[in-house]
């Protein structure tokens, strides 16, 4: 059996006809595929328990087993095109129900054999560049909600029982709970999920400009108004539309939110007639809105209709028993991604549990990333590498307590993760201070797991 290589351009050949397999291996090995061979479904299996393929050929007549029978299990490890006898274009129909990709008549046809296989290699390609993209744009969705204490419990359980329904929530909790996080749950365990959840940030926009961006503007409403345009309310039609730091809201806007959570109706800037929308609303503030509306810097009103459905994220220090889950979570996530085997060691655990944690997971996260990194090549993260005393102390010097001797890729992310820090990630800052580009950062940010969204 000839060596396979995980790599993009291997083929495994399910064929018992011997010299046919020697055939397609050879046709294959021109054309710059490297290939494996099986002779019986036996021999398959094993060779996928050793190695992946990018694609599979099968033989619809095997000596233990029906080619058919066998698709399925197949087609979980790599893309199948099945092989099948002249004539028996019956069985290619059920094949591809099965889940094949392609089939191929015998005798078999050189150029048609690296059509067939270039083309589904593409497919694969093209999927996995959209599963990519799809990631990218909701950065959340796949993100799971880690947590077993009995707070956290209710949280979940709040979740779960408000999800799909059209009320609104508010979400309240301290910076760096989880709130956008439980926002997107709710629109993902709703019957929205296939439209839009799209966040507005009530705090970065203000006035005129906010208006125009949240219900859209008709054309020569303001000055630069060339044609109309959509709002955001528009985009999340059937969706979840997700107000953060609704706190932030600037007075002037505060009556046109309630109309808009009360009624359903907005109007776009400039435009003499109401809209309705379907999109359903959730909200999140990391003050508390009952305080500030009492203090009259929020609409009363516009409160009250908040907090019909409040949901409260509990502070980290308040779920203690949720602090070692998550940081193996995000220690996990980074040692399946870079391929490191690194575990904390029972004194950091205690350290983690004891800190009180007034950044809430999103610090949480960072430390954990720093001491993946200052502990360089020693496997277990102790105490010292997650330097909580001087997190607390807001200094985030971490070039003396390196283990090893880290690579310059370790050194460079080192340095990127600290700049982060110590400019809260504003990436036009950093960008200036590396002397790159705003997006070759965003870049930069991106490979080494720093960029917040
Ligand atoms: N229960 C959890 N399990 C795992 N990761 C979590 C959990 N809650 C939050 N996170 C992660 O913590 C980080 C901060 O969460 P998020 O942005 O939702 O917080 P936030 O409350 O919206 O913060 P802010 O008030 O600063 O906007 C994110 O990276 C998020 O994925
Ligand atoms: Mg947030």
């Amino acid at each position: 059996m000839n060596a396979l290589q995980g790599n993009d351009r291997s083929i495994l050949v399910i064929e018992d006809d011997r010299t046919l397999a020697r055939l397609i291996v050879d046709t294959l090995a021109r054309v710059g595929f490297a290939t494996a061979c099986a002779h019986s479904w036996g021999e398959a299996r094993e060779a996928l328990r050793r190695h992946s393929p990018a694609l599979a050929l099968l033989d619809m007549r095997l000596p233990d087993a029906e080619g058919l029978d066998c698709i399925e299990e197949l087609a979980e490890h790599c893309p199948v095109i099945v092989l099948t006898a002249y004539g028996t274009i019956h069985d290619a129909v059920r094949a591809m129900r099965k889940g094949a990709v392609e089939y191929l008549t015998k005798p078999l046809d050189a150029d048609k054999l690296e059509l067939a296989i270039t083309r589904a290699l593409q497919v694969m390609s093209l999927r996995r560049s959209y599963e990519f993209c799809r990631a990218q744009l909701h950065p959340a969705i796949g993100q799971i909600m880690i947590g077993r204490s009995p707070a956290f419990q209710e949280v979940l359980r709040q979740v779960e029982s408000v999800a799909d329904t059209d009320r609104t929530v508010l979400i309240q909790g301290e910076s760096g709970v989880g709130k956008e996080l439980v926002a997107q749950s709710l629109h993902q365990l709703s019957s929205r999920a296939s439209h839009n959840f799209v966040a507005v940030d009530c705090s970065t926009l203000q006035g005129n400009l906010f208006e125009s961006e949240l219900f859209g503007h008709e054309r020569g409403a303001f000055t630069g108004a060339e044609r109309r345009k959509e709002g955001l309310i528009e985009v999340a039609e059937h969706g979840t539309a997700f107000f953060d730091e609704i706190g932030e809201l600037p007075a002037a806007l505060q009556p046109k939110m309630l109309r808009l959570l009360e009624a359903n109706r907005f109007r776009r800037v400039g435009g003499t007639v109401d809209h309705k929308t379907d999109a359903r609303f959730v909200a999140a503030s990391n003050r508390d809105l009952a305080e500030i509306s009492k203090e009259g810097h929020f609409r009363r009103d516009l409160y009250y209709r908040l907090a019909a459905f409040v949901i409260h994220v509990p502070p980290l220090r308040a779920r203690r028993d949720d602090i070692p889950l998550i940081a193996e979570h995000f220690l996990e996530k980074r040692n399946f991604l870079r391929q490191t085997q690194k575990h904390f060691g029972a004194a950091a655990i205690e350290c983690l549990v004891d800190y009180p944690w007034p950044g809430n997971i999103r610090e949480l996260r960072n430390i954990v990333e720093r001491a993946i990194l200052v502990s360089g090549s020693a496997p277990e993260i102790q105490p010292r590498h997650l330097a909580l005393d001087r997190a607390a102390a807001g200094s985030g010097d971490s070039e003396h307590l390196l283990d090893g001797e880290p690579t310059l890729e370790e050194v460079k992310r080192m340095y990127v993760a600290q700049l982060v820090e110590s400019h809260k990630g504003h990436r036009a800052k950093i960008a200036e201070i590396l002397g790159i580009s705003e997006r070759n950062t965003y870049r930069l940010l991106k490979r080494y797991g720093l960029s917040e969204r």
